[in-house]
């Protein structure tokens, strides 16, 4: 009798851990205050959308990543050896795992409230920017797909619970510019270009105009913790300094000029924005003048080289032929800021994305992410 009483007790306390251990996984699982990235943009940031698109802009071949851990070294469609700085932001802000990339299969149920990746390489501000590659989201269909997202977290969460994660749990990041120029209106081939028919100032009127309304709608989905990230120096990347032949220590004077000119009026654009969105906080990324102190000073960073890409071919960089199964690779891919004629290395990202979390208004405006994540 009393042995039987024991074993009931027993069991009724063995039931009860295991319901409690069953709820404390789920809601870890689900602890949503680790909050969640919804990333925009480029080839810098994709992390397997283009995967699923029949394009000419793809990176899930060898030996693209390489580096990077949670694959095994397969090639994942991020277009570097390891993480990409979307990646290493997620990670260091403490979110649940990596975005999920919004054509993969698994961006569905709770999965999308740790965060989804809307990138696509080729891809930018204009509908036509890209058009080389066939396919590739542009922002304005990445911004309708992150439309369908906000009304599955609606469904997951309910409405007015839905609508606070998102304004104070999600951070926005937008990564996109480098393509309107590179892949549309520098593009040697002119007539898919802007330029015959607009000038500088004309083409740059466009893309801000552009951007304005695309992160208006954003808004409009009840995003309010913004970072948008400024043009590199896309004239100091491996591919434009093999195809205008220059030294290691030059850089191709038009396409930086272009990128500077467009960072100064997105500047100002993301002030106005501060100003005229109430609640709106969006931050500004320099990832300009960020990129180019690395480059010049490579060797302080550890790097051997800032002018060659580890992974390529053709020229005196391997800056024409992108990275593939065919192409050359360097053996210390964490000396090379540039991983392919294009993108910087996982090396470069870790530099990069660290001063984006934890730096000063140098880098990053007028609050760091770790700020934004908090604020
Ligand atoms: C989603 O799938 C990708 C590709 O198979 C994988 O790398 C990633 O870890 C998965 N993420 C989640 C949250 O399931
Ligand atoms: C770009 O394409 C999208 C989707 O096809 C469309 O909704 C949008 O109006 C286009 N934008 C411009 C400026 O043509
Ligand atoms: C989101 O989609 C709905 C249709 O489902 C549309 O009415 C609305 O204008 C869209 N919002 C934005 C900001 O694009």
């Amino acid at each position: 009798m009393a042995r039987s009483y024991y074993y009931v007790v027993v069991l009724a306390l063995f039931i009860i851990n295991l319901n409690s251990f069953g709820q404390s996984a789920t809601t870890k699982d689900d602890d949503l205050s680790l909050g969640a990235s919804y990333i925009f943009g480029d080839s810098l940031v994709d992390a397997g959308n283009n995967n699923y698109l029949p394009t000419l802009s793809k990176a899930n071949i060898r030996p693209n990543g390489i580096d990077f851990k949670a694959s095994g070294g397969n090639p994942t469609g991020r277009y570097t050896n390891g993480k990409t700085i979307g990646d290493i932001v997620g990670e260091e802000l403490g979110q649940r795992h990596y975005a999920v990339p919004f054509l993969a299969p698994n961006s569905t149920g709770r999965a999308i409230l740790h965060g989804v990746n809307y990138a696509s390489g080729g891809g930018g501000i204009m509908n036509a920017t890209g058009r080389i590659f066939v396919n590739r989201l542009s922002m304005d269909i990445q911004i309708d797909y992150f439309n369908i997202t906000r009304k599955e977290i609606d469904k997951l969460l309910g409405a007015s619970k839905a609508r606070d994660y998102v304004m104070k749990k999600s951070i926005f990041s937008i990564t996109v510019g480098s393509n309107d120029f590179l892949n549309n209106y520098l593009l040697p081939v002119l007539s898919v270009g802007a330029r015959i028919s607009q000038t500088p100032d004309a083409f740059i009127d466009d893309l801000i105009s552009h951007l304005r309304g695309q992160l208006t709608r954003l808004y409009k989905l009840d995003a309010r913790k913004f970072v948008v990230g400024n043009v590199g120096p896309i004239g100091c990347i491996p591919y434009q300094k093999t195809i205008n032949q220059l030294n290691e220590d030059q850089c191709v004077a038009l396409p930086n000029k272009l990128a500077l000119q467009y960072n100064g009026r997105l500047k100002d654009l993301l002030t106005a924005l501060n100003e005229n969105l109430p609640g709106a906080t969006f931050i500004y990324a320099n990832v300009y003048d960020l990129v180019l102190e690395v480059i010049k000073n490579y060797a302080k960073y550890g790097f051997t080289t800032a002018s060659r890409a580890c992974c390529g071919n053709g020229g005196q960089f391997a800056g024409i032929i992108p990275c593939g199964p065919t192409s050359t690779m360097c053996s210390d891919r964490d000396k090379h800021v540039f991983w392919d004629p294009y993108h910087p290395s996982e090396a470069s990202n870790v530099i990069i994305a660290k001063q984006l979390i934890d730096g000063d208004t140098k880098y990053i405006t007028p609050m760091n992410l770790r700020q934004l994540r908090d604020h």
